[in-house]
């Protein structure tokens, strides 16, 4: 994913060739609609290029201001929220919807031979800025994928710094109730300050709509821009808590109902829908964690076409290997090699009087026929123990979310030497990332 559109009147042909030219030689891709007779900005070509680019170039001119086409594209920009860059290529004075939307962004191609060159900055900028996504997924069931998100990435947050922003997308909403109780975790779904606003249009983007939530027979195709992170993202660390920003798009059943769905072009554009927003608060953030649920559907399409990576969390056992071997087939079969997330697997619960034969023989290759890829290669050098620490508690409700977090605990009872693990295991991946 992501290129940069470009929206321009054919009257500016030239100015067009020389924006495409120096965005490719800065290595940004770009698309612009084709000339040829009958293309129009509501062509599945020109939807599914807005619905992967991360921003729009509007070549700003007296033709493009009268262009329908370019009205239109401009239009379907704001509406998904895109990141604009106008570029002024004649002396035209801006009106209607272009003074609007793209005044106070203009930058000046006329008067000011550097212009471009400062709009390829700020696009590199914008582009680059996108921060890392993690999935933490296995197609096996308790394998420890809601601890790792919540342990793992809490500890990160903590020792290793960076907006973390963790995403619930498993309809069992575990993750959710790792830090809320169910109660407070239901209210939020009733507001739709939660997943769900993600994928369809929500009462967080127009307070007089019936929740998708409620209608499980039809899917809202339409985009719709972001919602505010303040109203999306629930905040883990409270007022005098530890520092930093760790947030929570909260889980909910009703996500569910996009495994029922016969119609796959509405699947499409959900599936659209959930990328760009999570492109859109990729910018609010320096990781991104996804929480996922173990069995392959919808959602672990969406989940694997927006990650960089794949951590696996794995019990050292057949069972966990069948697991990690159908997510690999799935990941290979089904996404698109481009798109194509990097996998980590990360031994879970291990205990080392039991199972040390098991995770000696994987990291030596013998299981690598059985996993269908190279585990031994996949596998991090860390593993998390079987404790008591890491068994799930349920939230008290009259403490703050952070205090279910290892890291923030004190250091009695082993309790050191897991944090210092947790840690360990965050501080491979980011070096994993980094790479
Ligand atoms: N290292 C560990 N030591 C002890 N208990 C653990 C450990 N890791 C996970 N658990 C416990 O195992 C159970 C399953 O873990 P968890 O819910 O994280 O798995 P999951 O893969 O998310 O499950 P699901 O597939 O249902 O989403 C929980 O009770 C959790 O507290
Ligand atoms: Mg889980």
């Amino acid at each position: 994913m992501s290129h940069l559109l470009i929206a321009y009147a054919p009257n500016d042909l030239d100015a067009l060739l020389k924006v495409h030219e120096t965005l490719r030689q800065a290595s940004i891709a770009t698309w612009y609609m084709p000339q040829a007779n009958g293309v129009s900005p509501t062509s599945p070509a020109n939807l599914a290029a807005i619905h992967d680019a991360f921003g729009m170039v509007v070549l700003v001119s007296a033709a493009s201001m009268k262009s329908k086409t370019v009205k239109i594209q401009l239009q379907q920009a704001i509406d998904r929220g895109l990141t604009l860059f106008p570029l002024r290529v004649d002396h035209a004075r801006l009106s209607g919807l272009f003074r609007s939307a793209l005044a106070d962004k203009l930058t000046d191609a006329v008067h000011d031979d550097g212009a471009l060159e400062r709009l390829v900055a700020a696009a590199r900028q914008r582009f680059e800025k996108r921060c890392p996504v993690i999935a933490v997924m296995n197609l096996k069931g308790g394998v420890g994928k809601t601890t790792v998100s919540a342990q793992v990435f809490g500890a990160w947050q903590s020792a290793l710094g960076g907006r973390t922003l963790l995403v619930d997308l498993d309809p069992q909403y575990n993750l959710t109730q790792t830090f809320f109780n169910m109660n407070t975790a239901d209210a939020f779904s009733a507001q739709d300050r939660s997943v769900i606003s993600l994928f369809e249009r929500s009462r967080l983007h127009a307070k007089d709509l019936e929740s998708p939530a409620e209608d499980w027979t039809s899917i809202r195709v339409d985009p719709f821009p972001a919602a505010d992170r303040e109203s999306m993202c629930h905040g883990l660390l409270t007022p005098n808590g530890p520092a930093g920003r760790l947030d929570l798009i909260s889980g909910q059943f009703e996500i569910s109902k996009y495994a029922f769905a016969q119609n796959p072009l509405a699947l499409a554009a959900v599936g659209a829908n959930f990328r760009r927003m999570i492109d859109h608060y990729r910018s609010h953030y320096d990781l991104i964690v996804f929480d996922t649920n173990p069995n392959a559907t919808f959602l672990t399409r969406c989940a694997l076409e927006a990650a960089d990576r794949v951590v696996v969390p794995m019990h050292p056992d057949v069972y966990s290997l069948r697991g990690v071997r159908l997510l690999n087939q799935v990941i290979h079969d089904h996404v698109d090699a481009a798109a194509r997330p990097d996998i980590s697997v990360l031994f879970n619960a291990v205990s080392r009087s039991e199972q040390s034969d098991f995770e000696a023989d994987a990291r030596n290759g013998a299981f690598d026929p059985q996993a269908g890829f190279s585990l031994s290669r996949a596998l991090m050098s860390h593993a998390l123990p079987r404790s008591a620490h890491l068994n799930v508690k349920n939230p008290d409700p009259d403490s703050p979310p952070w205090q279910q977090l290892l890291i923030h605990r004190g250091r009695g009872g082993g309790l050191r030497a897991i944090r210092d693990t947790l840690t360990g295991v965050a501080q491979e991946l980011k070096t994993l990332i980094e790479a």
